[in-house]
């Protein structure tokens, strides 16, 4: 069989991919190794988790937040099982929505794992060990990451556990310890926090979430703390004991020093991914790898001619849209347009309550590069619509360049967060300034109301404050 294109993995940047290149009159084929499509995301990532994140919230609202807005409720019980039923529901309702998409498209598929044996040239081993050879005049790998593991800290998606087994346990543990305060960590943590357990954070470095403004992370932890979890900064585990009890982790200060030990139910280990490429067939066809990543041109193009990468395998940011927007710019440069990512205005978003969202760079990114930037911030609490949602936890920050005043970058930490990132996105792409959004009518009441007065106090000018 041949195509025009073949994209090796249907997470979001090789589904995404596929469709753009047929609708530019490609023949595509994807292959997938899963049964289903969506890859990480939609399988064990970002919908599930959202899944669980959205009704674990509920649930603590339901047991602790009602009461002070007059609504009396008898103490919620949880019912896991159910909450599970509506995270595979989610899960299923997506992953069938691609699977539509992809016929919608005439993409064929080719369900099995994909091995590139030259140029043009895929062979796809089913399940059953049928193997089916395929070629293309262009390969796009799209093939994302997997759990990075930790030595000594064995998992067995159990007692102790990757993202996956986090999002499949059948009760709430007594305790979880987490390995990383990055975003699954915290994440993850929340939810089972919010269900009842003990959360208790061990992380490597002296911050959480490692690359976004250290203010921002400061008082973010903060918030989480105020909720229950707890966190040990400045700390490596370097063992861990199983037992019909639990698990008993060795931790050490990260910059040596005596160790301690702690028990857990459940240990949750989040100190991040790495790019998936086994059994691909790179080092067969020669394509160069850099640190596990495999190492592309700003057009998605690898050292081997009509061979793309995209996603998680290749370098920036591990998310979801990232890779999407990679998917839909590397099929509009196969077929000769010009396809573009902005990495620039890429947003981040942790999904917590209160949410965490960010877009360009921090304070420290601009105090290393030496750019001289102006802030202008403005905190929940001065915000109508925040009091009246009882949702006065967190602020906005505003960064422009001190002579131009274009934004540099934007980070909200607040209830809704997430949504609201957007408008800052946008307005970044169009290069605009503190003073272009100090100047857009906001509606009242609403949360969006203080990214306005964050930008106005860049020229110290908000209103409510
Ligand atoms: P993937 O989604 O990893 O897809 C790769 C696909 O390739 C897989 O389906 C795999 O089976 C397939 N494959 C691999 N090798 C082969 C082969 N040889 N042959 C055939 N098929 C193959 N990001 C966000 O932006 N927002 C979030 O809220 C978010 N939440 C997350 C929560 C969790 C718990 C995790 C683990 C991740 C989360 N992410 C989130 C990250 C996000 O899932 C990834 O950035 C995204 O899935 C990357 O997309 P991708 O297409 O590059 O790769
Ligand atoms: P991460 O890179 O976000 O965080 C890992 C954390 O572990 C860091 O704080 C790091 O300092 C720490 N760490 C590393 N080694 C350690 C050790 N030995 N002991 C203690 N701490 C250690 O990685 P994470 O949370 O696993 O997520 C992986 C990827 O998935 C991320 O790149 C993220 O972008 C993506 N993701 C995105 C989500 C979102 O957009 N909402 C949600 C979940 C995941």
């Amino acid at each position: 069989m041949s195509y025009d294109l073949i994209v090796i993995g249907t997470g979001p940047g090789g589904y995404v991919g596929a469709i753009r290149a047929a609708q530019l009159g490609m023949k595509v084929a994807v292959v997938e190794k899963r049964k289903t499509h969506g890859g990480t995301c939609l399988n064990i990532g970002c919908i599930p988790s959202k899944a669980l994140l959205h009704a674990s919230e509920l649930f603590d609202e339901a047991g602790h937040g009602f009461q002070a807005l007059g609504i009396e409720v008898p103490a919620p019980q949880l019912n896991l099982k159910q909450m599970m039923v509506h995270k595979q529901e989610t899960v299923d309702a997506n992953v069938n929505g691609v699977a539509f998409l992809m016929k919608k498209h005439k993409i064929d598929q080719h369900f099995g794992r994909g091995a590139i044996t030259a140029p043009g040239k895929v062979s796809v081993t089913a399940e059953d060990g049928k193997v089916t050879e395929i070629e293309a005049k262009a390969i796009v790998i799209a093939t994302g990451s997997e759990v990075t593991p930790l030595p000594g800290v064995a998992i067995d998606e159990k007692q102790i556990v990757s993202s996956e087994g986090a999002l499949e346990l059948g009760k709430v543990p007594s305790k979880m310890v987490v390995i990383g305060a990055g975003v699954i960590g915290l994440e993850l943590g929340s939810v089972w926090r919010r269900l009842g357990a003990e959360v208790h954070v061990v992380e490597y470095l002296d911050r959480i979430l490692p690359g976004m403004d250290a203010e921002v992370a400061k008082q973010f932890q903060r918030i989480l703390g105020k909720q229950g979890m707890t966190f040990q900064l400045g700390s490596k585990v370097t063992g861990a004991k199983t037992s019909k009890k639990g698990v008993s982790l060795t931790v050490e200060p990260a910059a040596g020093g005596e160790a301690q030990t702690i028990e857990a139910e459940v240990v949750l280990v989040a100190i991040g991914r790495r790019p998936y490429t086994e059994g691909l067939g790179l080092e067969t066809v020669g394509v160069a790898m850099e640190r596990g990543r495999v190492v592309i041109d700003d057009h998605f193009k690898t050292n081997v001619p009509g061979i793309y990468a995209i996603g998680d395998v290749v370098r920036g940011p591990m998310l979801a849209h990232k890779a999407e927007d990679e998917g839909i710019a590397v099929a509009e440069i196969i077929a000769g347009k010009a396809g573009h990512v902005n990495y620039d205005c890429i947003p981040g978003v942790v999904y917590t309550y209160p949410e965490v969202a960010t877009v360009g760079k921090s304070e420290e990114d601009l105090k290393a590069a030496g750019v001289a930037y102006s802030v202008g911030k403005f905190p929940f609490t001065a915000n109508g619509r925040a009091r009246a949602n009882r949702a006065t936890d967190g602020f906005v920050k505003v960064l422009a360049d001190a002579t131009t005043d274009k934004v540099l970058g934007v980070h909200i930490v607040g209830a809704g967060a997430g949504e609201m990132i957007h408008e800052a996105v946008v307005l970044m792409e169009f290069g605009g300034s503190a003073e272009d959004l100090g100047r857009s009518t906001h509606a009242h009441p609403t949360m969006s109301e203080a990214v306005k007065e964050a930008a106005l106090a860049v020229d110290k000018r908000a209103i409510h404050m």
